[in-house]
């Protein structure tokens, strides 16, 4: 071109585009581009005509279209999405390919809508293209980055639901214990352990699925519970009723001084079971309580009827007092509710004590580094790896516990190579596991069937990658005369999910269903444990599950699951990261990678934050 530049022949219009646009990608164009390059790109000379004008997406592909391409409001959400969902890859079905598609079918906009200007596609091509190059060029895969789209003010509606764990069977029982040092057991039967399934509780004998929510079983064993457990304790004046006189009359024949006793005593019972004062409104119903159950009962019998309904208050049920709200230092309640779901059980008064010194976040440190902690957290990551109960099965839950306690980075969940014993001690394995942290352990390989079943795979993905696999009734149908060959067939209704079910449990071959290390197989062939080429796009490429674990690692899906955890171990839910929680996920990324993936100082992060402290943020 030089200085001729272009010469129009006389009539031709400078406005109307040449006919054949030019969507060639020369990486070398773009040496050194950036993300923020191609982004730009995209806003100016892209977006708009996405959006505006008469063949615009936006009506098709809108945020509630449910489409797999989304237009939204904004451009670089809009771009971000694009690109995670693979969109400005050099494949088949790209935006690229669909606004340039021949066939009137693919066509993009549909509808027989006018196809986008020309000058709009080369723009799509060049952004394309900038993304490519900057992929090629080894900046971070769009999965393996904090998702920019959730760095926008989240805009849909605001969360309703009630945020407030119902009190689980342990901290229950530590409550109890703590209460009332009553461990529930009459006559040599443990009371607790008999109605764990009413109580919603977990002892990998029989009951293997912890209850969430409160069940109408469980205010059964309540009815169970409270009598005994309140009427032994008045009978004996111990816990709450320690150092009270709860034989002597409740009302004075003149004079205020029984009454005035009986309401110093009412008083100390909730002390001692909701650790805060009664309202002046509680105060007056529960001695009024008293007073009527004394016209059928003893006055001990009034006594413990008056701790009954105290164990049915929902500051004993929720792990956080309800009464937070109205608490003129809500601080208590938090520690309350933090202490419970940290260790398991309620504060002791020294806890209360150092509150006013060391503040919640003393608080926390301390108790990260308690025994208490370690041994629930213990029980929490059993429930998370599904385990048995077995010495062989909690050996993945004593890894996560251990990586925690000892402030490691979570990665090596996925990429230790080494083992925690029973004693919570590290020690060496054998050097055929290589780094794959829980992923070759017996217990957690053992009731996980790999080929040809897929279970393995299926389970790592859901259970640590976020994966949800909602399988189509077709396809049980054409499962009988499946290959694994066919399974990744890339036109096949299988590929969604099988492009990663099925090369990874090639990867796990060397381990046999029972958890066991082989290197032949059943007919004494030597086994191939890599991918095998199986699907060019599989993101774990290599040989064994270290192939999958050190690559898993670094993806966003991978670090948020590992996030959560610790998000629902204080808030007993899972985070709403993509929604209104989006803020405190990035908090709570930062704080990961600001701390090498120690996890304490997540939960640290969750407990002081204003989501666990339910201030509006
Ligand atoms: C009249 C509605 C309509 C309009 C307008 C429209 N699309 Fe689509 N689009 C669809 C439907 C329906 C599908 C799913 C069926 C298919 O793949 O053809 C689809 C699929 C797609 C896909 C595949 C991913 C997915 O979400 O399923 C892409 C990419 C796409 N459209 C891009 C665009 C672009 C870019 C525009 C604007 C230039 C556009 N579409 C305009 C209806 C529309
Ligand atoms: C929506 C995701 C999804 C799709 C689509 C899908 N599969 Fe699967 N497939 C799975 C999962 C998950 C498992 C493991 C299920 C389990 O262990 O409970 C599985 C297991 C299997 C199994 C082992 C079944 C067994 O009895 O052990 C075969 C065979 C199979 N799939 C073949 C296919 C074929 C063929 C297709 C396509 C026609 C297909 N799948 C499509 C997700 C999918």
């Amino acid at each position: 071109m030089g200085c001729e530049g272009q010469i129009l022949s006389p009539g031709s219009d400078p406005l109307d585009p040449p006919e054949v646009a030019n969507l060639t990608c020369d990486p070398s164009q773009y040496a050194n581009v950036k993300l923020e390059d191609a982004l730009r790109e995209f806003t100016s000379n892209v977006y708009p005509a996405l959006t505006q004008g008469q063949s615009t997406c936006l009506g098709c592909h809108n945020a509630s279209s449910k489409r797999r391409f989304l237009t939204t409001g904004d451009a670089s959400e809009t771009f971000y999405l694009a690109r995670e969902g693979g969109y400005f890859k050099a494949q088949p079905g790209s935006l690229l390919d669909r606004v340039t598609a021949a066939d009137p079918m693919t066509i993009m906009p549909s509808g027989g809508e006018a196809p986008l200007p020309t000058t709009v596609i080369e723009a799509l091509a060049r952004t394309a293209c900038m993304v490519q190059t900057f992929e090629a060029n080894g900046g971070p895969a769009a999965d393996e980055v904090f998702p920019p789209e959730l760095l926008t003010p989240y805009t849909g509606a605001a969360n309703t639901d009630y945020d407030n764990p119902f009190i689980n069977y342990l901290q229950l029982k530590a409550k109890v214990k703590s209460v009332f040092n009553d461990g529930w057991v009459r006559s040599g039967v443990d009371n607790f352990a008999k109605n764990i399934g009413m109580f919603g509780g977990v002892d990998f004998t029989s009951h293997f699925v912890e209850a969430r929510v409160a069940t109408s079983d469980f205010l059964l064993g309540l009815d169970l519970l409270a009598p005994d457990v309140c009427r032994q304790a008045a009978t004996n004046k111990t816990g709450p009723f320690a150092g009270l006189n709860v034989t002597q009359s409740l009302t004075d024949s003149s004079g205020t001084t029984n009454q005035t006793a009986a309401k110093a005593g009412i008083t100390q019972v909730y002390q001692r079971m909701l650790y805060r004062d009664p309202t002046a409104a509680e105060l007056s119903s529960t001695y009024t309580l008293m007073t009527d159950l004394v016209t059928l009962d003893t006055v001990t019998g009034a006594w413990s009827g008056a701790c009954e309904a105290l164990m049915r208050h929902p500051d004993f049920l929720f792990t956080l007092p309800p009464s937070y709200a109205t608490a003129t230092d809500p601080t208590k309640s938090m520690l309350v509710s933090l202490s419970q779901q940290l260790l398991g059980r309620p504060p002791t008064q020294a806890e209360f004590t150092q509150l006013a010194t060391a503040g919640l976040s003393g608080l926390v440190d301390a108790y990260l580094k308690s025994p208490d902690f370690q041994a629930y957290f213990f029980t929490r990551m059993q429930l998370r790896v599904e385990s048995q109960g077995t010495p062989d099965s909690d050996e993945s839950a004593r890894l996560w516990t251990w990586l925690v306690v000892n402030g490691q980075n979570f990665e090596e969940l996925f990429t230790g190579d080494y083992s925690i014993d029973p004693s919570f001690t590290k020690q060496p394995r054998a050097a055929e596991h290589g780094k794959t942290g829980v992923l070759t352990m017996k217990g957690y390989v053992s009731n996980k069937p790999g080929l040809p079943h897929y279970n393995y795979p299926a389970r790592v993905l859901s259970g640590f990658m976020g994966s949800v696999f909602e399988i189509p009734p077709e396809v049980f149908a054409m499962r009988a005369a499946a290959t694994a060959a066919s399974t990744v067939d890339p036109t096949s209704i299988c590929f969604n999910c099988h492009q990663l079910l099925t090369p990874m449990a090639h990867q796990r071959l060397k381990w046999d269903d029972n958890g066991d290390y082989r290197t032949v197989d059943a007919s004494g062939a030597p086994i191939d444990d890599s991918d095998r080429g199986l699907v060019p796009t599989y993101p774990y490429k290599g040989v064994g599950m270290e192939a999958f674990a050190t690559r898993a690692v670094k993806k966003e899906a991978f670090v948020r699951r590992m996030l959560n955890t610790e998000f629902v171990l204080l808030m007993g839910r899972e985070m709403r990261s993509r929604d209104d929680e989006r803020v405190i996920y990035k908090q709570l990324w930062d704080t990961a990678f600001a701390n090498g993936g120690d996890l304490r100082q997540v939960i640290k992060a969750v407990a002081l934050s204003n989501t666990f402290q339910r201030k509006s943020p």
